[in-house]
């Protein structure tokens, strides 16, 4: 059809690890910044809508598929330089970019191991765990701007990092991201900040041994990818953990208490947030809603391991998933007035 490359109806759900949806009526995986470039320009001038694939794991794709191009990212270069300074291509798988920097003994990544996707997914939903989050260590996001093609190096200043947030998130249509860099710290401290991760590690903790820790306690909550594992459908928090104003969060406590829920205010799971704020734990309202850990609705479940991830069994559809997602909310919000949010991106 054209000198791209581009394929017609290509089955996206095999692209994502929720495993689910519909074609892309154009396809094409492009290696280099000239191809994306190219394959976008071509999109435009043909007036069809376009669309970024990464790896796939914080992605919805309607069961009715994409009536557009969907660009396949595979720009895969990946430079550690000997000052700590990691230049990764948005197509990168992210655990090779957190082995890389770890097995240098750099700082800066280790809590952000056994997460699925890539490197240039990382600064778009500024992704976070176990006490790290991406923004504290990106030094410039390369771009390309949809509007006029060209590449550009954004400051983190510019990008608007919050709380699984970015000015790619809030502007999807804005920007590609086509690469990242890094800055980390070579042989600094590792970061040991989350409860859960102080009260599992020894007192002499490494880089290595928080990374092997931080991906024990993922693979236990069903949140590292292995196919063996029958919660590995899924596209890991399904919701953002809630941040509400104090007032809000005392209303959620008190009503626990009051319900007998918790047996003391300590008991619900409240973190201290940006702004004077408090961020809730979305896996515990779901459950403390009714919701157990393991509940079905036909091919869609919540995960036996972690509330927060809703699990593709096989042989579902994305319209299942959706309404059980909606089931959920409704009961979260019934139960305790507050809203969740959800956390992948429906393909659009
Ligand atoms: N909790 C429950 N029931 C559950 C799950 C959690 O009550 O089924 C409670 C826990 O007891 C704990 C609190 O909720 O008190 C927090 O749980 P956890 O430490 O498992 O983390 P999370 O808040 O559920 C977030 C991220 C994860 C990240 C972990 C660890 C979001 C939306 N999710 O989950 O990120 O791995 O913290 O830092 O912020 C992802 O985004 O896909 C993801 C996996």
């Amino acid at each position: 059809m054209t000198t791209l490359g581009i394929q017609r109806d290509v089955p996206l759900a095999p692209l994502t690890t929720l495993d689910l949806g519909g074609p892309a009526k154009y396809f094409l995986r492009v290696d280099d910044e000239r191809a994306l470039t190219d394959a976008l320009g071509w999109a435009a001038h043909e007036g069809i809508a376009s669309a970024i694939l990464g790896g796939g794991s914080n992605l919805i794709v309607p069961d009715e598929g994409y009536d557009g191009l969907v660009v396949h990212m595979g720009i895969a270069s990946l430079d550690f330089r000997g000052d700590g300074t990691v230049e990764a291509g948005a197509g990168v798988p992210w655990e090779s970019v957190v082995d890389g920097a770890v097995s240098r003994d750099w700082a800066g990544l280790e809590c952000l191991t056994g997460i699925p996707g890539s490197a240039g997914a990382t600064p778009i939903q500024n992704v976070g765990a176990y006490g790290q989050e991406v923004a504290e260590v990106v030094a410039k996001v390369r771009v390309l701007r949809r509007d006029t093609l060209a590449l550009e190096e954004l400051d983190p200043a510019d990008c608007g990092f919050g709380y699984r947030e970015s000015i790619f998130k809030r502007e999807p249509g804005r920007f590609v991201v086509v690469g990242v860099r890094f800055a980390l710290r070579p042989h600094g401290a590792p970061t040991v900040r989350y409860d859960e991760l102080q009260r599992t590690l020894g007192a002499d903790a490494t880089l290595a041994t928080v990374r092997r820790t931080v991906l024990d306690l993922r693979r236990r909550k069903s949140m590292v990818i292995d196919p063996h594992d029958p919660n590995h459908r899924s596209a890991g928090s399904f919701f953002l953990n809630p941040v509400v104003p104090d007032a809000e969060a005392q209303r959620v406590v008190e009503q626990a208490v009051r319900d007998n829920v918790v047996s003391a205010p300590a008991d619900v799971p409240a973190y201290p947030a940006a702004n004077g704020q408090v961020k809730l734990a979305a896996g515990w309202l779901i459950e403390k809603s009714g919701i157990a850990k393991g509940t079905r609705r036909g091919a869609i479940g919540v995960s036996t391991r972690h509330a927060l991830a809703l699990v593709h069994h096989g042989g579902g559809t994305t319209s299942d998933l959706l309404a059980f997602a909606d089931e959920i909310r409704a009961r979260v919000y019934d139960r305790f007035g507050v809203h969740l949010e959800r956390e992948p991106r429906v393909l659009s």
